[in-house]
């Protein structure tokens, strides 16, 4: 199992979602308005399934690509329109959150999460 898997393990059932998303939501304006209207309770279990489609993609299993393509098309210009500069902003969110529920966070670790995060993320802009 992966550093970044065993990394998740101890933290996904310990809050993760719902730290990252107080993080995701103060670090810049624009961000909270897109919540609006969102149902957080249904919001942080699709994150976490998120995360595990991340992962496996990272992993070069390709059940993750067609879900992560899908959640690129969702978030496309053409629907939600979030917007490319926001990435950087969402990834640094995640590291934060990880950082701060993780006993055993480590820059060497965080650089690993941020290599997970940008294979997919890289996926998710082409679709936009
Ligand atoms: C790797 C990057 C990202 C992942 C894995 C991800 C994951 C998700 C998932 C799983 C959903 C739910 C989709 C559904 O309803 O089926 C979602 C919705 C959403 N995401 Fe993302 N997201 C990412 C990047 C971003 C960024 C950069 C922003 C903006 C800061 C953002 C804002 C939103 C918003 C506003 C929703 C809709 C919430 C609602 O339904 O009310 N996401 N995202």
């Amino acid at each position: 199992m992966s550093e970044v898997t065993r990394s998740f393990n101890r933290v996904r059932n310990d809050g993760l979602a719902e730290r990252f998303y107080e993080i995701l939501l103060e670090a810049d304006p624009r961000i909270r308005p897109l919540f609006n209207n969102t149902d957080f309770k249904r919001q942080r279990d699709l994150l976490i399934h998120a995360i595990v489609m991340l992962i496996e993609y990272a992993d070069g299993k390709p059940l993750g690509e067609m879900a992560i393509r899908r959640l690129g098309e969702l978030h496309s210009r053409r629907k939600m329109n979030v917007t490319p500069d926001l990435y950087p902003i969402w990834a640094d969110a995640m590291i934060d959150a990880l950082a701060q529920l993780d006993p055993e966070f480590s820059p060497d670790l965080g650089q690993k999460w941020r290599n997970v995060m940008q294979k997919g993320i890289a996926v998710m802009l082409q679709m936009n």
